[in-house]
């Protein structure tokens, strides 16, 4: 993607493509809810036919799950533990996010899985979409997933932050009308329980691996030692210790490659700098500046955001829609 996005023709389209506001508009694609103007239809239809490659791996989530800490560890495995190269370029063109229309819009621009289409081998692709929206030639051709799951406590805090700074996302009137969204599974990406319960069926599978956020926190170690072997990769103790002090929540905030906001804030830039050229601040949807993408990257935050009832009301909520299927959270 990086030598895609790097070709003349695309830097020269890069230049003259002029950002523009983008309306928040939500669409159903087989009974998941997306925002238009990064998950479109025709790409969501192009992937059901998509060819996919055996020795991809994917990094599949839902929403703020881990899914860009785990993408990191990935693409270091996938780099041999070389962080100089890794740091050379950002995670979003080392790991791209398939269904999603490219930040970098522009009518000539190709969609990201063009763009992923003409990648060398072995690639690593991240994607969202649950199971039955993942394109299928993913599953006939046994490429590798490693799936991360959060508990959806953390998740949902998380995600509520995250509308509240995403130019894509509806800003949530309130806490309160977000966690009942998230609850009845009326946001992006659709019902996290039936995404999870997808994958946890296919755990089974040899090139299926899950992983949690809560043992990322735990021991990181043993996460990357896990996902190495899974990828068929030999690393010595050295560079797993380095990849693992790469990965850690400090080194991923302060690394521009690595930290989501480095490429946020160049979007904004552009934007800001069109409403003041054409002296529209409509341009700009108001969003909260102040919260970084790397924000707490704790497990038990919701704590600070779960009413007492909200909470009993979760615990019976999660207790049925995952009874008998063995997938348990540390919270
Ligand atoms: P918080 O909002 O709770 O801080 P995703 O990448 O799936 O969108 O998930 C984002 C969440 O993962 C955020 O959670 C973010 O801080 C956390 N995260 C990202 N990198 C992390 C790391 N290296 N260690 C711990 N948490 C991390």
């Amino acid at each position: 993607m990086e030598e895609v996005l790097g070709s003349e023709r695309i830097k020269e389209l890069l230049e003259q493509y002029v950002p523009k506001k983008r309306e928040i508009v939500m669409h159903e694609y087989k009974g998941v809810i997306f925002p238009l103007g990064v998950f479109k239809p025709s790409v969501l239809q192009a992937l059901e036919t998509w060819e996919a490659r055996p020795e991809d791996v994917f990094v599949v989530s839902y929403a703020k799950a881990g899914t860009t800490w785990l993408q990191e560890v990935v693409s270091a495995i996938a780099n041999g533990g070389d962080l100089e190269k890794l740091n050379k370029t950002h995670t979003y063109f080392r790991v791209p996010f398939i269904e999603a229309t490219s930040f970098f819009q522009g009518s000539d621009i190709p969609e990201t899985y063009e763009i992923v289409d003409k990648m060398k081998s072995p690639r690593t692709i991240k994607s969202h979409l649950p199971g039955h929206l993942l394109p299928p030639d993913v599953f006939k051709k046994k490429a590798r997933i490693v799936y991360v799951a959060r508990n959806p406590k953390d998740m949902c805090v998380s995600y509520y932050y995250y509308h509240t700074m995403h130019q894509a996302l509806p800003t949530p009137k309130s806490w309160n009308d977000f966690f009942e969204d998230f609850y009845t599974g009326k946001i992006t990406f659709g019902p996290w329980w039936e995404h999870y319960l997808f994958y946890w069926n296919l755990r089974h599978e040899p090139n299926v691996l899950f992983v949690k956020f809560e043992d990322m926190k735990k021991d990181l170690k043993a996460v990357v030692e896990r996902v190495t072997e899974f990828m068929n990769y030999t690393l010595t103790d050295d560079v797993i210790n380095g990849i693992v002090d790469h990965c850690s929540f400090e080194s991923m905030k302060k690394n521009p490659m690595t930290n989501p906001d480095s490429l946020r804030d160049r979007i904004r830039k552009q934007l800001d700098q069109q409403a003041k050229k054409e002296e529209d601040d409509t341009l700009v949807e108001p969003k909260q500046e102040k919260i970084s993408f790397m924000r707490k990257g704790k497990v038990g935050d919701w704590r600070n955001h779960f009413t007492v009832a909200q909470n009993e009301a979760f615990d019976a909520f999660v207790q049925e829609k995952l009874a008998g299927s063995g997938l348990a959270f540390d919270y």
